[in-house]
This record gives structure tokens, C-alpha cells and sequence, in this order.
């Protein structure tokens, strides 16, 4: 469904869709909805979440939907407003963080930021997570 391309930075990565194309910042919020969680390749060719946010800004950051548990796609309820893991039923609030478990820890979060040609790239989080005041567990 995903495949890896390599952008040259191993802490940038251009997000791209399931077509593999570079997905343009201000197309993608023009298109979208607020609320929208929206799942592209990220770092590691992993599925990430981007987010438009109920004041139809892109948020900041991107959630990678691989579960901390066992490693399953997270999807988004929104009914629910969390991400619910079908595999063994781990909740996470809007931010990623856990809020039933077994998953372990919350999931990763990258910088979402634009190139000079327009396209979201997610950069890598190096800094403390937000959520835990701890240092990142993916670094
Ligand atoms: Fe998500 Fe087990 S893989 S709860």
C-alpha cells in the first residue's frame, strides 16, 4: 500500500500519497475538511496522520498510525474522537496519547513543516514529547 522513497535527509521526508506523489501544502488544506485525519508515507514509510484541525489549520505536528503495542494501523473515530486500534482495542486521544491500553506508549510524533517547493515534509521530533514531558521513545 506504502512504499519508501528516499529524500536524501534521513530526518526530512517529504509526505506523499498512496500514489507515491508529493502532496502540496496548500492544495491539501484547500481540499480538506475540518477535522480531517488524513493517512500518507511518512518517515520510515510509515503511515502518518495529517491533520486539519477545527480552525482548518494544518496541525504542526503528524502522528505515525503504527500502534506501540503490536504494530497495527491505527484508525481515527471520529465519533470517538481517539485513535482506536481494532488489533486489541488500545485507545489514544486526539494527540496520540494513550488513554487505555495495552499499547505502551503514545504514538510518534513528527514535525510538519513545507519545502520551498510547496510540499509537507515531516521532519524528525527530537525534542521532549509534549504529551509526557519525556524524551522521545523513537528517537
Ligand atoms: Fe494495537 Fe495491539 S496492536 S492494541
Amino acid at each position: 500500500f506504502f512504499f519508501p522513497i528516499s529524500s536524501g535527509n534521513p530526518d526530512e521526508t517529504v509526505a506523499r500519497d498512496v500514489a507515491g506523489n508529493e502532496i502540496k501544502k496548500e492544495e491539501f488544506v484547500k481540499t480538506r475538511k475540518p477535522g480531517t485525519h488524513e493517512l500518507v508515507q511518512g518517515p520510515k514509510g510509515d503511515p502518518h496522520y495529517l491533520i486539519i484541525s477545527e480552525d482548518g489549520e494544518l496541525r504542526p505536528y503528524s502522528l505515525d498510525a503504527v500502534c506501540t503495542h503490536l504494530g497495527c494501523v491505527v484508525p481515527w473515530e471520529a465519533g470517538e474522537n481517539q485513535f482506536i486500534c481494532h488489533c486489541h482495542g488500545s485507545h489514544y486521544d486526539s494527540t496520540g496519547k494513550v488513554v487505555r491500553g495495552p499499547a505502551p506508549l503514545p504514538l510518534a510524533l513528527a514535525h510538519v513543516d513545507v519545502n520551498e517547493n510547496g510540499d509537507i515534509v515531516l521532519k524528525t521530533w527530537k525534542e521532549k514529547d509534549f504529551r509526557t514531558e519525556s524524551d522521545p521513545w523513537w528517537k
